[in-house]
């Protein structure tokens, strides 16, 4: 197989590097493009252009195969942890028990957020949407920690730097959910895991007895949901915080700006809008029909959400694994969500209609997700912070694989000019 790849232009022949990725994939490399032939790409949405090589996420759309750090998501979900997978995802390689260790107590150990930012939290609406305060208190971070926003971070601070953004976003989170109901913020406890204690610092109604608090189940399913989001390789928030990195922007602003890109609908914000659309179709009476005509009508801006993927052409291998959890998880907490009936029938009629079918139109992470949160307690608002969290690790791994690169470029893509050639200045008593 030849490794190079010939493009035919007017003015001549031009040969261009073909690279194979370690799971098969080939690129054309055409960073000499545009010097050797002064043509450049055009590919709306980067449906076929790759923004890097990557060690650290695997996805094979077609067969529905995902693998962190190169173990497949079936076994990291069934028998790692949420800590665990992100140190993996970050590090490269499972952590042996010293490192764990080390990791969960540098993430317990975390800052407990600056008094400041509980104040930037307490300032904002009860019922402002938490991804706008997860996105500005992180930011605002970078006010607080002076000594890490150096554009060359040395490795003592990264490894100061990453296990306290773990620890402080989960506290902003579990914040303004206090704050969203008027109860006083709950301190993070060092004596539970990372789940336990989010639900501890959510839901502790003063129960001195943490046991009662958290349920084992509620923080197990929570676990698995997280390792389940915690990366996508090049999704839109994950290329956003690439894009923000390489201009050596610090870190709370590079993260700052992927929970802006999640927040969208089209991404990290069609979980919420998946449990929107299921009660709106019981509310409705729970026929599908209507629903599934508006998604299949060109005319009308409703899509099926929760379906459908840029790279997944096949089962979203985490939605098989959610969907499995909901009846699990509903049955241990004996919840009776009518929803979850109506997005297993919703997907089995979309999946014989051939709208759907032609189309590759498959549920994704976002479709069975939301159900769980909502048995979790978590408020439908909290979905996509939930998102955040879970993604947190994979934004970290991406960043840090990023700048660590030797080969790191400011990214700044190109484009075609298709506006007016001959325009000229007319004064405004003219116009
Ligand atoms: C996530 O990239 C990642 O990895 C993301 C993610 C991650 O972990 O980071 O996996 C998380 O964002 C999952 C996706 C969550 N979003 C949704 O569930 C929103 C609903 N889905 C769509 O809007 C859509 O499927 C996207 C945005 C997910 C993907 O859009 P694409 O790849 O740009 O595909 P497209 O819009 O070009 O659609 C191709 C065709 C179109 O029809 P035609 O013009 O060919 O006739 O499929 C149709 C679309 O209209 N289509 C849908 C549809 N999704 C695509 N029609 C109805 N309902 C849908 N959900």
């Amino acid at each position: 197989m030849s490794k190079t790849a010939k493009l035919i232009l007017e003015s001549g022949e031009y040969e261009f590097p073909v690279i194979e990725g370690t799971e098969g994939e080939k690129a054309i490399d055409i960073s000499k493009l545009r010097s050797d032939t002064g043509y450049i790409t055009l590919d709306n949405g980067y449906g076929n252009t790759g923004s890097c090589t990557s060690d650290v996420t695997f996805l094979n759309g077609e067969k529905g195969i995902l693998k962190y750090r190169g173990i497949p998501i079936e076994q990291l979900a069934e028998k790692s942890n949420f800590i665990e997978v992100s140190y993996l995802l970050i590090n490269g390689k499972l952590p042996n028990e010293g490192e764990l260790k080390s990791f969960e107590e540098k993430i317990k150990s975390a800052k407990e957020l600056p008094e400041g930012i509980h104040n930037i939290i307490k300032q904002f609406p009860r019922d402002a949407h938490p991804m706008g305060v997860m996105a500005a208190a992180t930011a605002a971070l970078s006010g607080f920690y002076p000594e890490l926003l150096d554009q060359d971070l040395s490795d003592e601070k990264k490894e100061r730097i990453i296990p306290q953004l773990l620890g402080q976003m989960k506290a902003m989170a579990t914040a303004f959910y206090r704050h969203s109901r008027e109860k006083g913020f709950v301190k993070k406890n060092a004596s539970l895991d990372y789940c336990s204690d989010f639900i501890n610092m959510m839901f502790n109604e003063g129960e001195d007895n943490l046991e009662q608090a958290v349920d084992p189940a509620v923080a197990q399913a929570l676990d698995v949901l997280l390792i389940l989001h915690a990366d996508h390789e090049q999704n839109c928030s994950a290329s956003s915080v690439r894009m923000i990195g390489s201009s050596k922007a610090n870190l709370f602003a590079t993260i700052s700006g992927g929970i802006d890109a999640l927040w969208g609908p089209l991404h990290g914000g069609a979980n919420q809008a998946v449990i929107e659309m299921l009660d709106a179709i019981n509310k409705d009476g729970g026929g599908y029909k209507k629903f599934l005509d508006k998604a299949k009508d060109k005319d009308d801006p409703f899509r099926l959400m929760g379906f459908g993927h840029r790279v997944y052409k096949n089962f979203d291998p985490r939605a098989k694994i959610i969907k499995k959890a909901c009846d699990t998880v509903l049955e241990k907490l004996g919840i009776d969500d009518p929803v979850l009936d109506i997005a297993k029938g919703l997907e089995a009629e979309a999946l014989k209609d051939p709208y759907f079918v032609e189309r590759k139109l498959y549920p994704n992470v976002d479709f069975y997700s939301g159900i769980i949160y909502r048995a979790l307690g978590i408020p439908t608002n909290m979905f996509t912070v939930m998102f955040v969290l879970g993604r947190l690790p994979g934004w970290i791994a991406q960043w840090k694989e990023m700048i660590e690169s030797p080969a790191m470029k400011i990214c700044r893509p190109r484009q075609i000019f298709t506006g007016e050639t001959k325009g000229e200045y007319i004064e405004l008593k003219k116009r």
